[in-house]
């Protein structure tokens, strides 16, 4: 959750470490520090806040080339500028940053403590700096590696040594670390945005790996002390896709390029000729998808919806059983494999501690799990058996948007290719091809309604709750329109299903609680617009999302947003875009801080 970087070279580290903190600020923003090595000390810097806070107490003239940077995301004591990091031991000289937790820090604190080591900070991170110091006798790699042996938990750390100029030494289990490349400059970080401007060849640090650091070069080694053979990759990223490119924010952003990431999401892999998906990325021959009986998906918060979605398409389309299901309940519940199941573990960050641990613990017990992901390298992407990436692009706000159109637009893609397997005859795939193939300009349809939906926000952002339904494929959006309002405006509303809240939930309906119904022209419209008067009837304000032309639902609600007829299998992609607006234009109205939410983060890596 917390970002790091770490650098060594030519240059002064502090403007290095203080850009990269500024690039990770969306990963976890409560406080932020650094430490920068010259002269036989590490000078440490740091503040409650954010980076610009943490800037204004940097004095310019902080010299040095080497040093580490954190942004933290509180999870073990409260947000203050002792407990940012990064820690050292008592003498200063060993100065380190983490991201993660450190289970069984209580107990190593207990026998550092009865051995005189004096703790000042809440943290649990702070164990590791003293550990070093207990281990150190001169080269900081060795006492890192006795460290992360007694460490539990999950960590990526970046340590320095002010006797040891210009080396970082890192360790990973369980949270990101990459190692960037440069010209007699090398960095390392928790994500490659935060060391874009300065190189694309990157290294990814595995579990169990410690590397060691210079400008000019880096080894990187297993906890059995063998040297490991690392392979450079080229980073495909432009540093235009992590700027808010004239946009206010990045939210705004990710929302508008829609059109742009749905059509990369299927470029190459659409074949409207053959009416046919093509996922190269599977890893299964034709003989081994058609032997395929059940699909299951596993994802947290906006995956899971888009899995929810594909589990919907994936059953009703291609005719194989399939569930969608909260990653973070499958690891513990001893889940059954089944010989012929194919699973899917569904992140746009590729890191998320749920979605990756259920996914090892399916593979433990045989399962084949695919990813789908979006951060190329990420753990989820390198560990799963195969997978598909969405091509999105980064997605730097906390509330994820095109990463959500893209996921769904590789289950579409899926859909196609199992059903043209087994009973969609080549006219039905026609027509499914070809209606997706017309999101991406219908999107930007959407798009245009904007200014419409901003002054929906100004006319309903003062609600203090909201209910969100739809019926069918347009279920999940309806809990995925709420998800987006409450983390970014933090206010209450809830994802229904139309049909239930007549089972509890309209007990909220009153002229103060406002509905957002998604209403699309499919064979459970009539139903829909039953629910929608049930609420009317009850004096609830609605808000209909509805296909264009459809006179009856405008008359009968109070305000409505357009979409173009599609197929009704499309209507997802075009129902969520409306949400997405309307949650963005609700928290500018309110004034909250939309691409940094109060306490979430981008890529959740704990439990
Ligand atoms: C919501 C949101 C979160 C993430 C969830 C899973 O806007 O961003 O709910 O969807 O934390 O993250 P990934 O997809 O990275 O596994």
């Amino acid at each position: 959750m917390c970002g790091i970087v770490g650098y060594c070279g030519l240059k002064q580290a502090s403007n290095i470490l203080l850009e990269g903190l500024k690039r990770l600020e969306y990963r976890g923003y409560d406080s932020a520090g650094i430490g920068v090595g010259n002269d036989g000390k590490i000078t440490i810097i740091k503040k409650k806040g954010k980076i610009k806070d943490l800037r204004e107490i940097v004095p310019p003239d902080l010299r040095g080339f080497w040093g580490i940077g954190h942004t933290r995301w509180a999870t073990h004591g409260e947000v203050n500028d002792i407990n940012a990091h990064p820690h050292t031991d008592q003498t200063g000289k060993i100065a380190i940053v983490h991201n993660g937790i450190i289970e069984n820090y209580m107990t190593l604190k207990e026998k550092l403590s009865s051995e005189g080591y004096n703790f000042i900070t809440e943290t649990d991170s702070e164990v590791i700096a003293h550990l070093i110091a207990s281990y150190y006798d001169g080269e900081l790699e060795k006492a890192v590696k006795k460290t992360v042996a007694l460490l539990k938990g999950t960590y990526g750390i970046v340590c320095v040594h002010a006797d040891e100029p210009g080396k970082l030494v890192g360790a990973r289990n369980g949270s990101p670390l990459v190692l960037g490349i440069g010209e007699d400059e090398m960095f390392l970080a928790s994500d490659v945005p935060a060391i874009l401007a300065h190189t694309k060849q990157v290294v990814y640090i595995e579990d169990g790996e410690i590397v060691t650091v210079t400008p000019n070069s880096f080894n990187t080694t297993d906890h059995l002390e063998r040297n490991i053979l690392k392979t450079v990759d080229n980073v495909e990223w432009e540093l235009e896709e992590i700027e808010k490119g004239g946009y206010t924010h990045f939210m705004e952003k990710e929302i508008h390029e829609q059109p742009e990431s749905i059509m990369r999401a299927m470029r190459g892999r659409l074949d409207i000729e053959l009416a046919t998906g093509h996922l190269g990325g599977l890893n299964l021959s034709s003989k081994e998808l058609l032997n395929i009986e059940r699909v299951k998906i596993i994802a947290a918060g906006t995956s899971y919806h888009a899995g929810m979605v594909g589990s919907y398409l994936l059953e009703s389309v291609a005719r194989i059983p399939c569930t969608a299901e909260l990653s973070s309940e499958v690891r513990y519940r001893n889940p059954i494999v089944e010989p012929k199941s194919l699973y899917f573990a569904v992140s746009q960050s590729g890191e998320t501690a749920d979605t990756l641990y259920a996914m090892r613990e399916l593979q433990r017990k045989g399962a084949t799990v695919l990813g789908i992901c979006n951060v190329v390298g990420s753990t989820i992407a390198r560990e799963s058996d195969g997978g598909v990436y969405i091509h999105s692009g980064p997605e730097i706000a906390v509330a994820s948007t095109k990463a959500f159109t893209s996921q769904l637009t590789v289950f579409y893609l899926f859909t196609l290719l199992m059903a043209r397997m087994r009973h969609m005859s080549y006219g039905q795939g026609t027509e499914f091809a070809r209606s997706l193939s017309k999101v991406p300009e219908q999107v930007k349809k959407v798009l245009d309604k904007k200014e419409e939906i901003k002054e929906l926000a100004k006319k309903y952002s003062k609600a203090k709750d909201f209910l969100f339904l739809g019926r069918g494929i347009n279920y999940p959006v309806a809990l995925e329109g709420a998800l987006k309002l409450k983390e970014i405006s933090y206010v209450h509303a809830e994802g229904y299903s139309a049909a239930e809240i007549k089972h509890g939930p309209i007990a909220l309906i009153n002229e103060y609680t406002p509905s957002v119904f998604l209403v699309s022209d499919d064979s459970l419209r009539d139903k829909i617009i039953s629910n929608l008067k049930e609420v009317k009837a009850r004096k609830g304000k609605v808000i209909a999302v509805a296909v264009e032309g459809d006179e009856e639902v405008a008359e009968i609600v109070d305000d409505i947003i357009t979409v173009p007829h599609t197929n009704e299998l499309m209507y997802p992609f075009l129902m969520v875009v409306p949400l997405q607006l309307f949650a963005y234009y609700c928290a500018l109205e309110l004034g909250r801080n939309v691409d940094q939410p109060r306490n979430l983060a981008k890529s959740v890596t704990v439990e």
